[in-house]
């Protein structure tokens, strides 16, 4: 990885903060994406400290605004002429429904949308530099769901859990139509399960959070061996090449039906231009 610049998103904590710090000791220079400057700046001392390694910098975004999004996207491109890899990692789950400055339902947004808007805006940035490759963290939480299209917000109703399912579904069907759109540019997309990885987004007040704290000690695994995937696919020339997969311990497996649906993976495309406007930077 010397000489090669990668984004992680959500590098302040958890699975993030681990697959920005191992390609930093892999010889890659990596701009971490978080929402608190005082969390980002205790997490780059801590990479720099146990590295040995400068070559750490983070940026500040909020990637529920996309407003936040557009000028992170600028000051990479900015300050970096070309990128070799982009690690869509920052998500969460939202006990109550929320709603961002854009007026969006907040699971839809940070996990879905800001994968989708802040790749096509650093699109361009890839395809220069191919081959490149952009990895979504995904979850095997999308099984067993499918997308509502006329209630992506969560207007109607909102559970948790639901909302969270639905989001990673739409992470794996934006994999899909990207890697479609993407064929033969040299630039890979693929997505990953980390696990039952023992990380932040646990994080709950009350018994509830007592609960799923318990059960992550139990049953979860260290978020050092959650990251493996992420960094495998960031860095293995086994997979070189290689797009619009989706893996579990460092494997190629089958996601669930909904996740292989082309017409629902083309419509989500669409919707999210319209939520984001993106401009469709590849046809
Ligand atoms: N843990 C699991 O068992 C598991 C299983 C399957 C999939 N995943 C996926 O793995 C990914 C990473 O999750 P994790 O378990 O490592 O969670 P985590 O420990 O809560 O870390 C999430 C990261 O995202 C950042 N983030 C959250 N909201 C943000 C926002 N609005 N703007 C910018 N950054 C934001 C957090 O920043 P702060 O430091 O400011 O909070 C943190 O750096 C997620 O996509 C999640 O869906 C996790």
């Amino acid at each position: 990885m010397q000489g090669k610049v990668c984004v992680v998103t959500g590098a302040s904590a958890g699975i993030g903060f681990i697959t920005a710090r191992e390609l930093v000791r892999q010889g890659a220079r990596v701009i971490g994406v978080g929402r608190s400057p005082e969390r980002c700046e205790a997490a780059a001392r801590r990479i720099r400290e146990e590295t040995g390694s400068r070559a750490i910098e983070y940026l500040i975004a909020d990637l529920s605004s996309q407003a936040d999004i557009r000028r992170l996207a600028s000051e990479i491109r900015a300050k970096v002429p070309r990128l070799d890899v982009l690690v869509n990692n920052a998500g969460g789950i939202f006990l109550t429904r929320q709603t961002t400055v854009d007026g969006l339902e907040l699971t839809f947004a940070l996990n879905h949308l800001a994968y989708f808007l802040l790749t096509n805006l650093l699109l361009d940035h890839l395809k220069a530099n191919a081959p490149a490759r952009i990895v979504c963290v995904a979850s095997a939480a999308h099984r067993g769901v499918r997308l509502e299209f006329d209630d992506l917000n969560g207007e109607k109703r909102y559970s948790p859990w639901r909302a969270y399912q639905r989001s990673k579904l739409a992470n794996l069907l934006f994999v899909r139509e990207l890697a479609r759109r993407l064929d033969s540019s040299g630039v890979t997309v693929n997505a990953l399960h980390p696990g039952y990885v023992k990380t932040e987004i646990f994080r709950a007040d009350g018994i509830r959070g007592w609960i799923l704290r318990r059960a992550a000690e139990l049953f979860a695994i260290t978020p050092e061996r959650g990251a493996e995937t992420s960094i495998y696919l960031a860095v293995s020339p086994d997979v070189e090449g290689v797009s619009g997969k989706y893996f579990d311990r460092k494997r190629p497996i089958e996601t669930s039906s909904a996740a292989r649906d082309d017409e629902a993976a083309k419509r989500l495309w669409h919707v999210s231009e319209e939520l984001t406007s993106a401009s469709g930077q590849s046809s």
